[in-house]
């Protein structure tokens, strides 16, 4: 299976808000109109992982822009418009990122359940690290629910670092975050982190994808 990343569109919304639910069921679900709205906001950026060749549900009425737009306009121009009709590629994930101050602040990342532990996630985060690089930010910052471990197991992965704890930030349920944040994205001591871990994810990926089938429909 081959995946790229490509900025979020407006029909993609309906399989992003799917694996939103899906990712988070215990969080009140992120409605479509309010991802719409954060795709006309000039300060966000959301991308998605595409699974190449496979497409989703009915493949009518839907556009399909280049998935070869640079993704390193973050922060700059707004994303040019739809334009060919086409099928619905299938969203295996996707992820968020504000622009704040000189902070890139990551506000979602979340992965089909069927689709995680292909690297999709970390393909995800290493492209929103390098678009942070590329718009400027001095570092990427998150919060994530304490109890989320396998998610910070990603993050510390990536060099990200405690830096305090939001008492009851989930309104749900009350619980806690943890706020993570980056070294300064162009230091030495990062870019040795991370430029190998991109690297050593590009090369999982290549034999992952020679040693899959050819891609079928999503489920
Ligand atoms: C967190 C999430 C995005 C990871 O996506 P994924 O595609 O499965 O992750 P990847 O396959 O890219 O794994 C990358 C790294 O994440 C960590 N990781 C991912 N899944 C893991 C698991 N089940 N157990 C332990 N570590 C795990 C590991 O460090 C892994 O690197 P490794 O393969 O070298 O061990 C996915 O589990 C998800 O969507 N979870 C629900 C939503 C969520 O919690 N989002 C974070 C909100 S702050």
């Amino acid at each position: 299976m081959r995946y790229s990343v490509r900025y979020m569109r407006e029909d993609d919304i309906p399989q992003v808000t799917e694996i939103d639910r899906e990712a988070f069921p215990s969080q009140w679900p992120y409605p479509a109109y309010a991802y719409k709205r954060e795709l006309n906001n000039k300060l966000a950026s959301y991308i998605v992982a595409v699974e190449d060749g496979a497409t989703w549900g009915n493949g009518q009425g839907n556009h399909n822009g280049s998935i070869l737009q640079p993704l390193f306009r973050l922060f700059r121009q707004p994303r040019p418009p739809a334009e060919i009709e086409a099928p619905l590629q299938c969203i295996a994930g996707f992820a968020g990122v504000w622009r704040m101050l000189d902070e890139a602040h990551l506000t979602t990342i979340a992965v089909r359940g069927s689709r995680r532990r292909r690297g999709i996630g970390e393909l995800l985060l290493v492209t929103v690290i390098d678009m942070a690089i590329q718009g400027g930010a001095s570092v990427v910052t998150l919060e994530v629910r304490v109890s989320n471990q396998l998610a910070q197991t990603l993050y510390r992965k990536y060099g990200f670092k405690d830096a305090g704890i939001r008492k009851g930030y989930y309104s749900e349920d009350g619980e806690d975050a943890l706020i993570m944040t980056t070294e300064v994205l162009t230091s030495e001591a990062y870019q040795s982190l991370f430029r190998p871990l991109k690297e050593q994810h590009a090369r999982h990926m290549a034999e992952q994808e020679s040693a899959a089938p050819v891609a079928t429909a999503a489920t």
